[in-house]
């Protein structure tokens, strides 16, 4: 029987990092990433069973992406405060100010934005820690109106009286923080690595719609945009970053890795364009050319390579293919497994699911990205639920996603993944991600 994945066991992580600083003033350094299903997050439920687990994810998935659907995304001014925030999948704990205090937040590939709640505070969701207070951190500044930043994103601006840096930062599905766009020292693992000046968001009028935990205070943007942690640190850490995702019944750490600790190694390291549009500033995208199903190879119909058309995301679970290319591949993939007999009554979000036999044997299936071959096993593409004797399909049409194919987490597990933003390309490596 192949490893299908289920949820039972998540995992657990310390808040450790590992520094190494070098000569030439790049750094390399990691983070542990908190799983928001872990039985020591804030977040796990223990009194859920494996299934609605598993469900409760996928429709987060969907969730998530629905976020951006209340705004027009084809407007780009409306765009560009657009953000898809995933409300935690993954965590990671910073520290910020002099002296430290630690903070607990989003950990979100598909924003720019750092911010926390900060006092005083207008409106503020509740939160088990004290709010940040800038008047204890001799380390605080204030960016004024007329600085860089300020001028340069529709997200900030000016207000009518005084001359400081005001922003609003709205999210697709009505979460939002407003306040003022402050500098500070950001540490990682208390002390031991610490990036001076780095541009946050002082939240003093914020809300999250699905508020999931009092221990979240903001989020951080890791997404592709100029204000994001990645995009702040920049020559810091050579432009890169890279994950190594577990399943979820894994019980070992993952780490987030930045500079020279991200490079990846060993045989099957491939690479694909990373690319960058312009309307959407914040995604990664990759261009998906194909997908292979054993022998067979279906093609995504498009004239232009250059183009992103699938987003790779570290806060969505599920994979979404464009509709009609979603439907031949499932068509392909009944074929290829040899199913004749489809469940019905099939749990909500999931759309393909068949009986949980013993003689299934899985098609070798392979993502084909310009330039990479990622060969996918049955972990990263289903998901068994034992008590319903079923095995669903992880991968939806794009309509549930509005529109945008993305590349979900739960494809990426056991695969080290690294996002080169000045080689401009990702590279994927199989690997058992408990051992990295
Ligand atoms: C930042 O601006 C606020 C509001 O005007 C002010 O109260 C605070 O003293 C300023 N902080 C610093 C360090 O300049
Ligand atoms: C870190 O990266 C820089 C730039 O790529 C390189 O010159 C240096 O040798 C690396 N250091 C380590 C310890 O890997
Ligand atoms: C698999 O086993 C089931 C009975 O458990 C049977 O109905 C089905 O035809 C078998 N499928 C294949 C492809 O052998």
């Amino acid at each position: 029987m192949h490893p299908l994945v289920f949820l039972s066991l998540a995992l657990y992580l310390l808040s450790t990092v590992s520094s190494r600083e070098v000569s030439e003033g790049q750094r390399g350094f990691s983070i542990d990433l908190i799983h928001r299903d872990s039985p020591l997050s804030p977040f796990y439920k223990p009194s859920l069973t494996p299934s609605d687990r598993i469900i409760n994810t996928a429709l987060r998935s969907i969730y998530q992406l629905n976020r951006a659907s209340h705004s027009d995304l084809n407007e780009k001014k409306t765009l560009e405060r657009v953000r898809i925030p995933n409300h935690g999948e993954y965590l990671m704990r910073f520290y910020i100010g002099t002296p430290p205090v630690e903070r607990l937040a989003i950990a979100d590939t598909a924003s720019d934005l750092i911010w926390v709640q900060c006092s005083p505070c207008e409106t503020c969701f509740p939160q088990d820690t004290p709010l940040f207070e800038p008047h204890k951190s001799s380390t605080f500044a204030n960016l004024s109106c007329d600085s860089q930043p300020c001028t340069s994103s529709n997200i900030y601006y000016c207000p009518l009286v005084g001359n400081l840096c005001l922003y609003t930062n709205t999210y697709g599905d009505g979460s939002s923080t407003k306040g003022v766009l402050c500098t500070e020292s950001i540490h990682f693992g208390s002390q031991t690595v610490t990036f001076p000046k780095t541009i946050f968001g002082c939240g003093s009028n914020n809300d999250f719609m699905h508020q999931i935990s009092n221990k979240v205070t903001g989020i951080v943007g890791l997404g592709a945009g100029p204000l994001s942690l990645v995009s702040q640190l920049g020559d810091q850490i050579g432009h890169k970053f890279s994950y190594c995702l577990l399943p979820f019944t894994s019980t070992s750490t993952i780490k987030l890795k930045f500079g020279n600790d991200t490079t990846i190694t060993g045989n099957g390291v491939v690479s694909t364009p990373l690319i960058i549009d312009p309307h959407y500033p914040s995604y990664y995208f990759l261009h998906l050319v194909g997908i292979t199903i054993g022998q067979k190879m279906l093609q995504v119909r498009t004239t232009d390579h250059t183009n992103g058309n699938i987003i790779i995301d570290l806060g969505t679970v599920l994979t979404y293919l464009e509709v009609n290319f979603y439907h031949n591949f499932v068509t392909l993939l009944r074929e290829a497994l040899g199913i004749s007999e489809t469940k019905d009554d099939i749990p909500y979000p999931f759309d393909f699911c068949f009986p949980n036999q013993a003689n299934i044997t899985f098609p070798k299936i392979v993502f084909q990205f310009t330039g990479a071959k990622v060969f996918l096993s049955p972990k990263n593409l289903f998901f068994r639920f034992d008590d319903l004797n079923m095995i669903c399909l992880a991968v939806l049409p794009d309509f549930y996603a509005k529109g945008f194919s993305v590349f979900g987490n739960l494809a990426q597990v056991d695969f080290q993944v690294e996002y080169d933003r000045k080689g401009k390309k990702v590279s994927f490596a199989p690997a058992d991600c408990s051992k990295n």
